[in-house]
């Protein structure tokens, strides 16, 4: 189902806005997430996958371990450990912070502006310490960021404009029972820092969260934000005349397609019409004696 929602999604929002697809780098160093401000909520809001590397390649440095592993089945740990450097970095937790190494130290030409991608070419990876569950809550999830940078007024005239397509998409094709909400801003939870209580900001994150009829409750599908100037400062990129500011927004397969079935079933009749025209043929489950 992942390709009919990605269908629906190219038609319903991407293409009628522009947005043309990019592949973000999954794996980020320190140096992007200390720009991006990440860094400093290590742990706290933000709780990535780090990634190590081998101090060497060399076979005869790893002779050791390897044999002990051929010998006793297991991995010997301690040697292991020996031979490995300190993290360099992490699997990408937000998904786009490596976009702005592209644009870092530049300044973007009026005619480029408002740049308008999107990338769903790999997972984002989230240390949820236990806390997965099921398909709605997972530590490797396949996400969908859409992001966007220009001048102010373009940036807030795209997130305006984001936010009707995402629920065109959501009650009128997915015909889904939603709510959409204000919420602390992503990059400040993330980040370690407090929203303050103000309503019609207009920098900020709006929350699209489907009802889960199973239990209650409703889950954040997708969001969309308006993350003001802090990127374009944080990366040094700059606009001719004017300064830059930019967007994001994040959904989830998983969690789309949780809430989906959740709410329409399993049996592809009962599915709405709008969406039903995306799907292809469903495979057959694999049986177990
Ligand atoms: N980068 C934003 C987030 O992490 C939107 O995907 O939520
Ligand atoms: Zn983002």
């Amino acid at each position: 189902l992942t390709e009919a929602l990605k269908r629906a999604y190219v038609d319903v929002v991407y293409k009628p806005l522009g947005f043309v697809e990019m592949i973000f780098p999954k794996i980020s160093d320190w140096s992007i997430w200390k720009k991006s401000g990440h860094a400093r909520a290590l742990y706290s809001g933000f709780n990535p996958y780090l990634f190590i590397t081998p101090k060497s390649a060399d076979p005869s440095v790893w002779e050791e371990v390897a044999d002990k592993i051929k010998i006793s089945g297991e991995i010997p740990f301690e040697d292991l450990m020996k031979n490995l450097e300190p993290p360099r970095g992490g699997l990408e937790f937000a998904q786009c912070p490596p976009f702005w190494t592209y644009l870092e130290g530049e300044t973007v030409a009026d005619e480029s502006l408002p740049i308008k991608v999107f990338d769903w070419s790999g997972p984002t990876y989230r240390y949820e310490s236990g806390g997965a569950h099921g398909f709605e809550r997972v530590d490797e999830l396949h996400r969908i960021e859409t992001l966007w940078v220009g001048t102010e007024r373009q940036v807030h005239e795209l997130n305006l404009a984001l936010r009707e397509r995402f629920r065109v998409l959501m009650e009128d094709v997915l015909e889904l029972n939603i709510r959409q909400a204000w919420v602390t801003p992503w990059f400040m939870e993330q980040k370690g820092v407090i929203q303050e209580e103000e309503r019609d900001m207009v920098v900020g994150t709006v929350d699209f969260e489907a009802y889960l009829p199973y239990d209650g409750r409703f889950l954040e599908v997708q969001n969309c934000s308006n993350n003001g100037d802090s990127y374009p400062k944080a990366f040094n990129v700059k606009g001719r005349k004017e300064e830059l500011y930019s967007g994001c927004a994040g959904g989830s397969f998983e969690r789309y397609l949780s809430a989906f079935l959740a709410q329409k079933g399993f049996k592809e009749e009962d599915w709405p019409q709008g969406f039903r025209k995306y799907v292809t043929k469903i495979p057959e489950e694999i049986k177990f004696l």
